[in-house]
């Protein structure tokens, strides 16, 4: 099959709506140590699922609140882990015990999820783990909790990849079949390029999960899925992770699709101890960067193990809510502006309405090169006030020396002087809507 053929979904609706919500919730969030500790610590799938497998009551589980949360922030779509690494599965799989109703909880936890999160209006997709450090065939390798097991080489003797590749289609077809539409597969992750000088086990990687016939089969349960490039094929999106771009995401020199996932803090999953929760202006510059460089935001949620979001996480989900009531136009629908963006701050662009997002507030004026005579409007979008500005002759016509010396390179520049108010607005970034001629 062509390379194109696998790379096929609608990405109209992603590269509008900007912005979702990544959800990473399982047993791990009860060691409340990073979704990483089986792996972390070593610990053996057997001795895990005996301490948190039935240690598991999200007793105040109320995804409703979750949606709501999720919608009030500005978020459009959510990613939900419906198997993590360690293998334990939210939903009422067949394949497996290993699943959330055969917890305290006693039922599907994806379920109501879906249909809460649909009823808010969001897009929904699905986070699976191609790792699964809980299948008795998945063969141990450097990614592997039994890593360094004195036996890890003898007990792969009897573990067979395709029975697991086997389980991990079938699991797939599940989840695309029982859950309504889903709008993305977001599958994680490949590593078969990685070396392992301690251990000399092999990566694991696209034959590993046979990843043509796998991407054709979402593609023909779900027709118009968006699948992501972490199965080694390139898929509808690019997924940087815990990074903010610098500039729009290219493969082989072209800008391609792209959605960078965050988290609050460190881990993906509860993580009860860490103190490295990013600020307000840290959240909501994340977001501006995001799609001043043509990109999406899914920015990730570990909610506890009572099922609640911890008050850290609805704080910072506050913060965008607050942020995105007042400037949600200068987000969805909009993209990378062909104008240079002044140091101050970053662009993103709607058609004929240019935004400027001001990072560091200036001390009265801002310089915009290249919109001298472009401009026909312009006004602080938090409150809609009106925002004067200078063309290269309004600032000829003042005169004396410092304006004249001002005026030589505005007109050098073909810029503009935005007139800021010298109090920066009580919003966490302004944005200066501009209305283009
Ligand atoms: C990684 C990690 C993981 C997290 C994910 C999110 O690959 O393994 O724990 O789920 O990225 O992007």
């Amino acid at each position: 099959m062509a390379k194109k053929d696998l790379s096929k979904g609608d990405t109209q609706w992603f590269v509008r709506d900007r912005f979702g919500m990544f959800i990473h919730w399982g047993i791990y969030s009860l060691p409340a140590r990073h979704e990483w500790v089986m792996n972390y610590e070593e610990i053996p799938a057997d001795v895990y699922k005996r301490k948190y497998f039935p240690n598991f009551n999200p007793d105040l589980y109320d995804p409703a609140e979750w949606a709501a949360a999720a919608r009030r922030a500005g978020m459009k779509y959510f990613v939900i882990t419906t198997k993590h690494h360690d293998g334990f599965c939210l939903w009422d799989t067949k394949l497996t015990d290993y699943k959330a109703p055969n917890t305290h909880c006693g039922k599907d936890l994806l379920r109501p999820m879906v249909e809460a999160f649909r009823a808010e209006g969001l897009k929904v997709g699905f986070y699976h783990s191609l790792l699964d450090w809980h299948h008795p065939h998945f063969p141990i390798d450097f990614m592997h909790p039994l890593r360094n097991h004195p036996r890890a080489k003898a007990m792969n003797r009897k573990r067979d990849i395709r029975k697991y590749t086997e389980y991990l289609h079938g699991q797939v077809t599940e989840l695309l079949t029982e859950y309504g539409p889903v709008d993305i597969m977001w599958f994680d992750f490949s590593y078969s390029n990685r070396a392992d000088p301690v251990h000399g086990f092999k990566g694991k990687g696209r034959k590993d999960w046979q990843s043509e016939k796998l991407i054709r089969l979402v593609r023909k349960l779900e027709p118009n899925i968006l699948v992501n490039n972490r199965t080694e094929i390139e898929g509808d999106f690019r997924t940087p992770e815990q990074a903010q771009p610098r500039e729009w995401v290219k493969a082989n020199g072209k800008r391609v699709t792209w959605e960078a996932c965050q988290t609050f803090s460190g881990a993906w999953g509860y993580s009860r101890d860490e103190t490295t929760w990013k600020s307000p202006e840290q959240l909501i510059q994340m977001l501006i960067n995001c799609v001043s460089r043509g990109g999406n935001l899914l920015m990730n949620v570990g909610p506890t193990a009572r099922g609640t979001f911890d008050d850290r996480a609805l704080d910072a989900l506050d913060v965008y809510a607050k942020w995105m009531r007042l400037h949600g136009r200068a987000i969805y629908g909009c993209t990378q502006s062909g104008f240079a963006e002044p140091p101050e701050g970053r662009y993103t662009q709607n058609g004929k309405r240019l935004y400027l997002h001001l990072f560091h507030w200036p001390f009265g004026g801002v310089h915009l090169n290249g919109l001298a005579g472009r401009i026909a409007y312009a006004q602080l979008l938090n409150d809609a006030s009106e925002i004067r500005w200078m063309e290269p002759a309004d600032l000829e016509a003042r005169g004396g020396q410092p304006a004249k010396a001002n005026a030589e390179i505005v007109r050098r520049k073909k810029a503009v002087v935005l007139q800021l108010p010298i109090v920066k607005p009580n919003v966490v970034v302004p944005v200066i809507e501009i209305f283009l001629k």
